[in-house]
């Protein structure tokens, strides 16, 4: 008699499931699965430094450091507060495995499905 496989309420339990976690919604949009975080645009330079803090402090107690902003490293040019929250940030996001939560940085974060990469500066 039933011939639908999922019933209505099931199918919506799901949506909502999902809709909760954005992050999941853009591995499935861009189909590679991969997403980094990067800091937004409308972020303030205070939330960037502090973002950039307490990053490389996490860092350091994970075995990577924060070299590759600082002068000389890969990703210092653009010698920006933004560039530099970005890098880190998407370094701590991956350390995390890409949970979503890794990325808010009291709203400060953004995920993206396009590698930030430039240059020789490589986002993990
Ligand atoms: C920073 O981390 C990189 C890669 O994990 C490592 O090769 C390098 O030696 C580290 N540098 C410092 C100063 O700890």
């Amino acid at each position: 008699m039933a011939k639908s496989t999922l019933s209505p309420p099931v199918f919506f339990y799901l949506l909502l499931l999902l809709s909760f976690d954005s992050g999941i919604l853009l591995k499935l949009a861009n189909g590679q699965g991969k997403t980094w975080c990067v800091a937004k645009p409308s972020a303030g330079d205070a939330a960037l430094a502090s973002n950039i803090e307490s990053a490389c402090k996490y860092l350091g107690t994970r075995g990577l450091n924060c070299t590759k902003i600082q002068q000389g490293g890969a990703c210092y040019d653009p010698n920006t507060l933004i560039n530099h929250a970005s890098f880190v940030m998407n370094t701590y996001y991956q350390d995390n495995r890409g949970q979503e939560h890794a990325c808010y940085f009291t709203n400060s974060g953004l995920i993206t499905v396009s590698d930030p990469s430039y240059g020789s500066c490589q986002y993990a």
